[in-house]
């Protein structure tokens, strides 16, 4: 499938997996657990405004599955610079929608790679526990740096800090050096919490790494409580104590002004209804629906094709709790079929072929032909031409090859046309969509 290759994006995020049929992208369980997240992010000069998109867009998928609140997750982003700025801590967010929007409004710093005096404000400030502002008492903590690897300053000493004070460090670095210092940093073991990705290539690791925080965070559920002199009371934080719902969201039959969004598991003794929030991505106006206790999907409609939107399901409970999870997703393209196709033979094996121009959001034609599949080897050829063309000619053809064009839009390709090459004696100049 070497179209493949030309699809930028029908499903933007890498946990809508497209699978055989892509209208069924389920996406996973996120209620998962209880901590906090920094991010710190490398935002000086040395990474060039390319690099840095990806990784906040890196970051934006890494992050959009979570459960967001103060009784759940909760994030904060420290960029590094000269100095460091916080571009917001941990009680900023408690939808998806507002911290995807900052992810999107989040500039680079430019100026030196100072990791130092980040380090500090992380560990005295945002990653304190119990202090305004800081981390929650009792709850584990998770420090992500993304890094270029570009000279990562005497990072080990207030990393030990952290790590000793209870932080668990994980690096994702888009550079190779420094593989040692960047391993010692990391709690232990390596191989789980250091990645090293081509700047590219960043969305391969993203489940990996969201994976790796959910597991720190579980591991840590064990806690300390009420210490005295003589006893240390140990309270099991379960991680998943009750059904919670909604912990499944899936979106499917996408069309160019609809989605399908379904969740689960209902539990109509406990929740009293749901709401279904969607807006366009990065930060478009919210629009809401409400449901009853025993619908678990619901349509939404007049969306706007080709477009990236967030949607978050909430669930809220007699008891007053509200639960929700969210995911991204796309409406499919508008993939105008080719209005026309005329080959005409040229000599005995080459043939000239025009189409009519195609609409908005053309990204070019996909032009294939194929021998009568009786020929011993039928080769099937196959050739991209850019959106302005609206011809081309076409030689050592077969006779009787079926020669196809297709137009190419930006999600998936349009209805195309296809033509048979008879090089007969006759010489049928015109030959028209058969
Ligand atoms: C929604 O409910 C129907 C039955 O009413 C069930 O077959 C389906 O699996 C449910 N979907 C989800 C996502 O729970
Ligand atoms: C949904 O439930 C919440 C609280 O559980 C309630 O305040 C709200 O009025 C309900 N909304 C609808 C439309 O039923």
């Amino acid at each position: 499938m070497e179209l493949r290759a030309l699809l930028t994006c029908l499903l933007l995020s890498l946990y809508l997996r497209a699978g055989g049929a892509q209208d069924t992208d389920v996406v996973s369980v996120l209620n998962c657990c209880e901590g906090d997240v920094l991010f710190l992010l490398d935002s000086s000069g040395s990474v060039s405004s390319f690099d840095f998109s990806h990784m906040l867009s890196f970051l934006s998928d890494l992050t959009a599955p979570f459960s967001l609140g103060p009784d759940q997750v909760r994030m904060g982003l420290l960029q590094v610079g000269t100095e460091p700025h916080l571009e917001f801590g941990f009680g900023a967010y408690s939808s998806q929608q507002g911290l995807q929007a900052a992810l999107q409004r989040t500039k680079q710093l430019g100026g030196d790679t100072n990791t130092e005096d980040a380090l500090v404000i992380a560990k005295e400030r945002v990653l304190r526990q119990g202090t305004p502002g800081g981390a929650r008492q009792g709850l584990p903590r998770v420090l992500v740096w993304l890094t270029d690897g570009i000279e990562p300053g005497d990072v080990e000493g207030p990393m030990a800090e952290l790590r000793e004070d209870g932080v668990a460090v994980l690096v994702v670095s888009t550079g190779r050096g420094n593989y040692q210092i960047l391993r010692e940093v990391v709690s232990p073991p390596a191989e789980e919490h250091l990645y090293f990705v081509d700047i590219e290539d960043m969305n391969i690791i993203t489940e990996d790494v969201r994976n790796a925080i959910i597991e720190i965070i579980r591991a840590e559920r064990l806690q300390v409580r009420d210490v005295t002199t003589t006893t240390a009371e140990l309270h099991w934080r379960p991680v998943l104590a009750e059904l919670q719902s909604p912990a499944q969201l899936t979106v499917s039959d996408s069309t160019i002004n609809s989605v399908r969004v379904s969740w689960g598991p209902l539990l109509p003794e406990s929740v009293e209804n749901y709401t279904i929030e969607y807006s366009i991505l990065p930060s478009g106006k919210v629009h809401v629906v409400t449901v009853g206790n025993r619908q678990n999907s619901t349509v939404l409609t007049n969306l706007q094709p080709a477009t990236q939107y967030l949607v978050t399901v909430s669930a809220h409970y007699f008891m007053g709790k509200e639960r929700a999870i969210s995911a991204k997703m796309c409406t499919q393209d508008v993939l105008p079929p080719l209005a026309d196709l005329e080959l005409r033979t040229v000599g005995s094996d080459s043939v000239k072929l025009q189409w009519k121009g195609s609409a908005d959001g053309l990204r070019g034609y996909w032009v294939t032909w194929e021998g009568e599949p009786t020929h011993s080897s039928s080769q099937r050829s196959t050739l991209y031409l850019p959106p302005h063309l609206v011809s081309t000619t076409l030689n050592h053809v077969p006779h009787n090859s079926r020669v196809c064009v297709s137009p190419v839009y930006r999600s998936a390709r349009g209805e195309g046309l296809c033509c048979t090459a008879s090089f007969s004696s006759a010489n049928v100049p015109w030959i028209r969509r058969s």
